[in-house]
């Protein structure tokens, strides 16, 4: 018998998806969801889009296109399970159980809430915990609960994810030994490093440091954003190195092998930045050509991109129905 393996990722729902996304997890996840033995739940973490702003446009606008970049991009709802957190409100009940059994001693270690703290500290505010929210301090947990209302065995995820893995595997763990055996201890996948793009600025590609390139824009705006990328100013004719270079690193993740060997000699011999700009550009618009075509389709036809995520929510709730109640009989919510 071939087990089944339940692979489970999740994008929040706060930005416009960029060309990182697209190499470093959309692309690599729908490939993996077509391998036998595989059963993929891909969702939108709109709930967390509420924690890192309180913009509503924003969070519905990059919902449809998060959701529109996945299905431009090939994935096919029939084979895995693609849903939008909201409408699977089991998800949310969990986190409040989990959130019961989790001490509040971890969540003070969680990076992002450390992070925000320090910041406090080194301007020497009074108050540490100034401008965290409770969605903050509390997103571990939710995470845990997108996670674990599945029993998924495998998280692809990047590697500032990491400790949210260790931390749902604790809180699992925790709940398992005190309640009985409910929770699978998933384990995360860290993407390789090749799956992490440099953005224009030459730091790792992010919306929070707004040096992105989009998946969905003009030729025309793709093309200003290529030639905006940071070089050194080395002259043509002058070798350059591959190693520090955004243009090579993007490059090679559009690019076949040959074409990437090709590139590395033209480095040797000096290639022009604007030259390798234009290289760069056509790998690229190369790739995401067909997806745009698609794209623009679904953002025609926007009630067929809900009522995908309405299915698709159907089934989530379809496998996490059974775990949940079995959580609640066994924290002993259950009838007369
Ligand atoms: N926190 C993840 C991120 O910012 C997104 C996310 C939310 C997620 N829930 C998840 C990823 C569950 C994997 C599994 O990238």
């Amino acid at each position: 018998m071939t087990t089944n393996k339940r692979v489970l990722t999740g994008i929040t729902t706060s930005g416009t998806p960029h060309i990182g996304n697209l190499v470093g997890a959309v692309l690599p996840a729908i490939q993996s969801s077509s391998e036998p033995g595989i059963s993929s739940f891909f969702f939108l973490a709109d709930y967390h889009s509420l924690i890192k702003h309180q913009d509503a446009a924003l969070t519905h606008d990059s919902s449809f296109e998060i959701a529109a970049f996945w299905l431009a991009c090939g994935l096919d709802p029939n084979k895995v399970c693609f849903y939008r957190q909201s409408d699977v409100p089991q998800i949310t009940e969990l986190a409040w159980i989990l959130s019961c059994m989790t001490a509040k001693g971890l969540l003070n270690r969680a990076h992002a809430y450390k992070a925000a703290v320090a910041v406090n500290e080194e301007q020497q505010v009074n108050d540490p915990d100034k401008g965290v929210t409770m969605g903050l301090f509390n997103y571990p947990i939710l995470m845990s609960a997108d996670i674990l209302m599945f029993n998924a065995d495998e998280v692809p995820v990047g590697q500032d994810q990491k400790q949210h893995l260790e931390m749902t595997r604790d809180i699992a763990n925790r709940f398992n030994h005190h309640y009985g055996e409910i929770f699978t201890l998933p384990e995360a996948k860290i993407g390789e490093d090749t799956g992490v793009l440099p953005g224009i600025d030459g730091r790792k590609m992010s919306k929070s440091y707004d040096n992105t390139i989009p998946v969905f824009c003009e030729f025309n705006k793709l093309k200003k954003l290529v030639r905006k990328i940071k070089t050194n100013s080395l002259e043509p004719g002058v070798p350059k190195d591959i190693g520090s270079c955004s243009i090579f690193n993007i490059y090679k993740a559009f690019a076949s092998v040959e074409e990437v060997k090709e590139m590395k000699v033209l480095y040797q011999d000096g290639i022009s930045w604007g030259a390798a700009k234009d290289r760069l550009l056509s790998v690229i618009e190369r790739t995401v050509k067909p997806y745009r075509a698609v794209y623009a389709e679904l953002v025609e036809n926007r009630t067929d991109v809900e009522n995908i995520l309405k299915k698709g929510a159907q089934k989530a709730k379809d496998v996490a129905d059974p775990i949940l109640s079995k959580v609640r009989r066994a924290v002993g919510i259950k009838s007369f």
